[in-house]
């Protein structure tokens, strides 16, 4: 595996070919904990990986040097899958120092009650490191993906050790844009953003305009492929999901208990297919979570149908309307559908919980009493035209 990003700077993370859960996201293509190790006069490590994989990393940097060699851990983000490792490192190799800003030492700190007695250089954005031939300057990134977070750039290879931004779970046994399927890493890095860092969108905002001063040969994250042909693309991506940027594309997410809400959501599919709309019918039962999230991103218009269940909608429905209300995707419009028997609830739930979540009400609530009927199936069909229709004047407006 070629590791070298260029001469005395190489990849010695680890790759997690089998994780297919990371707090409820799910990982279908495994992910990578990436961590650097930066040869010079002084050598620094960036960051670390999960704990349970301390033993390859150290591994992988004895492969370079010699433990007691090592001068700097640069943590550049506090969350378990890269610093959760770091007390065995530290253990490992106990003249380091730790070199973070202030918030992350307090975050490390909590989570490593050790920590007192480690050695800490504590940075801030526009801070220098020199290693010798090489510098390093510090830039803080709160909220991508946490209050800590900061980014590393190395002055002289014009390299951006990006932390959690422009990731993907992406296990692979090549560490290269160029060395994969482009179109994968990019997929990955959309359902990344979107189940990670949707509701950070205008933090990412600030960091893409403080980062547009720097000259970048390669953006290294934490996760996943290093972008080093296709930096092009990376940054015109980001730039469109940060404002949750709308595609002319229609979704009608379901949950369905004897297929009658599943009936209208097919309807509305009908309705809605036409030349330049991208119409798509989700089964959240059978998706699942991160594939809602990822394709809510960039869709215009989404209808969420449920039936009714105990006097309210079903529980899936409840869970993707919760996760997408913390993920808070911006500039969408909708409305509810769904079926009902001797008790209302699903629909009317449905519709409470879109309106708390500032979606653009298109209607009322679409219902139907047991089976929907030949009439409610034609209203659904007409539901699915005006939502293709709003979702190219939505495009419109934006562009
Ligand atoms: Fe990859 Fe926010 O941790």
């Amino acid at each position: 595996m070629n590791t070298a990003l260029c001469d005395g700077i190489d990849w010695v993370g680890y790759i997690d070919w089998t994780v297919r859960d990371f707090h409820s996201y799910v990982t279908s293509r495994g992910a990578t904990y990436n961590s650097y190790l930066i040869r010079d006069e002084k050598n620094a490590l960036i960051d670390t990986v999960k704990r349970p994989y301390a033993d390859y990393l150290l591994r992988n940097i004895a492969g370079f040097l010699p433990l007691e060699k090592l001068d700097y851990i640069v943590v550049n983000h506090a969350e378990i899958d890269h610093a959760g490792s770091l007390s065995l490192v530290v253990k490992a190799a106990p003249q380091v120092t730790l070199v973070c800003d202030a918030k992350c030492q307090n975050i490390l700190k909590a989570y490593n009650p050790e920590a007192e007695g480690w050695n800490w250089q504590i940075v801030k954005s526009g801070d220098t490191l020199s290693l010798g031939k090489r510098t390093l300057t510090f830039l803080e990134t709160p909220m991508v993906h946490w209050p800590e977070s900061m980014m590393t750039y190395v002055v002289e290879e014009k390299i951006l050790f990006s932390m959690d931004g422009f990731g993907q779970h992406y296990a692979s046994s090549n560490r290269f844009d160029d060395e994969v399927d482009v179109s994968v890493a990019l997929a990955e890095a959309k359902t990344y953003y979107a189940n990670i860092v949707m509701l950070y969108g205008k933090q990412i905002q600030k960091t893409l305009a403080a980062a547009s001063g720097l000259e970048i040969n390669m953006i290294a994250p934490a996760h996943g492929v290093i972008w080093r042909s296709h930096i092009d693309k990376i940054l015109s991506a980001y730039k469109e999901w940060v404002v949750c940027k709308s595609k002319p594309k229609v979704l009608v997410i379901y949950d369905t208990m004897w297929d009658s809400t599943k009936k209208m959501g097919e309807a509305m599919i009908d309705g809605a297919t036409r030349k330049g709309v991208e119409a798509k019918l989700i089964w959240v039962r059978a998706s699942g979570l991160t594939e809602v999230a990822t394709d809510v991103l960039d869709a215009a218009v989404v209808a969420f149908g449920s039936s009714t269940l105990n006097q309210g909608m079903m529980p899936m429905m409840g869970a993707a309307l919760t996760y997408l209300k913390g993920l808070k995707p911006m500039g969408k419009a909708g409305f509810a559908f769904g079926s009902y028997g001797w008790g209302k609830g699903g629909p009317e739930d449905v519709d409470a919980q879109l309106r708390t979540m500032n979606f653009e009400m298109l209607r009322e609530p679409l219902k139907a009493q047991w089976r929907p009927t030949p009439e409610v199936l034609e209203e659904c069909r007409a539901a699915g035209a005006m939502m293709a229709e709003k979702a190219l004047a939505m495009v419109a407006v934006q562009s």
